[in-house]
């Protein structure tokens, strides 16, 4: 085992978090350290410090029972329990701010390839050696015995220094699939490289088809990461690294080929869509439109149905879209989710007329209102509707612009000249 001295004050400088975090880690210090349990931090918060990154979630590790610590730390700190989960882990919200990820030291069980682990509690070796990455298989100690040390029982410190990927152990693949994918990220976000180990961890699992046993939801989610997790100019590159590990195949999912002006439709989605609409196009960023694909990527039935009869539909209307007007254009695109939209206008021949629909014809809607309509005397009801609809149809086709225009066509409709 191979122990390096680090100071308190320079690993919480490293660590960049905010004041109500660093009281939370001194309070669980000083407490923990009482009751004679062993508290650090794993993986990510330590690897970040040492290549001097801002880290991205914190795991707080404990040796021993949270529940304890948990209820003498409130006495003393403000903090609510968003959750527990099944494997020994809170999420706890400090100030409604911050969220902290609490884990109990546990060992692994992998019934069966790609299944879910069965936990139970174990000594922080255990822990360590359940983890991805050696990179990932650092911790770093709050309390005696190991208080402000690094801990590296795995040559993590070496790999993290030569910019190494490489899994603990060659079954890791196996155990859980999603590790690639993850490899592949830190590979891209760090800009390091696989190891032979990471090459031989892939190939056995992929013999024993362990990729395509992983679920369909955690494949979802992982997929997910790559685009909410990492950077949107790192894209191109994880993307390509996902094809030459022919990741997205060995799980089976049908590929698209990707082009350059993709990630500029990608950029515009991440901008506009809500997060659950993004959270959607991503999923179908990478694949093509077919039943199978949508399966293994955890669309529900509905939305499969929906998915491929827009995608049908828009191939069968193809060539005659553009004999429909503007407005039949628009009414057409106005039905269809904008996850799917986004995704139908990476497709090079809808390319056009998506981005006109979206950045420009769906915002085009008269300035007279119904209101107006209904105080020249016209009926609530469908003349209303059709005198809208007019209106819209002559703005988008460019024949109206200002509201004095509208007001005049509205009066001419009305009261035509004769
Ligand atoms: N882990 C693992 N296998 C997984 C997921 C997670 O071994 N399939 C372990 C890794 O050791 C990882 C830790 O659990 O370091 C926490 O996971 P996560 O929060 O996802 O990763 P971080 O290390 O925090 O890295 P980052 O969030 O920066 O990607």
């Amino acid at each position: 085992m191979k122990v390096l001295n680090y100071s308190w004050s320079d690993f919480i400088e490293g660590l960049k978090v905010p004041s109500v975090v660093f009281e939370f880690l001194n309070r669980a210090k000083v407490w923990a350290t009482k009751m004679g349990q062993f508290l650090y931090l794993a993986g990510g918060p330590v690897r970040d410090v040492l290549l001097g990154r801002q880290t991205q979630d914190i795991d707080l590790v404990l040796e021993g029972s949270w529940e304890s610590l948990l209820s003498t730390l409130s006495k003393e700190i403000e903090f609510k329990i968003i959750s527990k989960s099944q494997f020994l882990t809170y999420k706890l919200s400090l100030n409604s701010l911050y969220v902290l990820d609490l884990v109990t030291a546990r060992k692994e069980f992998y019934p069966s390839p790609a299944s879910l682990p069965v936990v139970a509690r174990g000594s922080f070796i255990e822990d360590i050696h359940r983890r991805d990455f050696t990179i990932n298989a650092l911790i770093y100690g709050l309390t005696p015995p190991y208080e402000d040390k690094i801990l590296d029982l795995v040559e993590g410190l070496s790999d993290l220094k030569k910019g190494l990927i490489r899994p603990l152990h060659q079954n890791s693949f196996i155990d859980d699939p999603t590790r690639a994918f993850r490899g592949v990220r830190y590979k891209v976000r760090f800009n390091f490289s696989y190891t032979e180990e990471f090459n031989k961890a892939l190939e056995l699992a992929a013999k024993i088809s362990s990729f395509k046993k992983l679920s369909p939801s955690r494949l979802a989610q992982e997929l997910k990461l790559f685009f909410t997790k990492e950077a949107m100019e790192a894209l191109p590159t994880l993307l390509r690294d996902l094809q030459n590990l022919r990741l997205l195949q060995r799980v089976g999912l049908k590929e698209r080929r990707i082009k350059s002006s993709d990630f500029n439709l990608l950029r515009k989605a991440k901008e506009e869509l809500d997060s659950k609409n993004f959270e959607k196009f991503v999923r179908l960023f990478l694949v093509e439109l077919e039943e199978t694909t949508l399966k293994r990527l955890a669309f529900s039935d509905r939305e499969r149905a929906l998915i491929l009869k827009w995608a049908q539909f828009l191939r069968e209307v193809e060539s005659s879209l553009q004999d429909l007007s503007i407005l039949e254009r628009v009414e057409l695109l106005e039905k269809i989710p904008p996850f799917l939209l986004f995704r139908l206008g990476l497709e090079e021949k809808w390319e056009d007329t998506i981005e006109l629909f979206w950045d420009h014809w769906r915002k085009v809607k008269p300035a007279v209102t119904g209101e107006e309509l209904k105080a020249l005397g016209i009926k609530e009801g469908k003349v209303i509707g059709s005198i809208l609809k007019r209106l819209r149809q002559e703005k988008l086709e460019g024949r109206l612009t200002t509201i004095e225009e509208e007001r005049a066509f509205v009066r001419n409709l009305i009261f035509p000249k004769s």
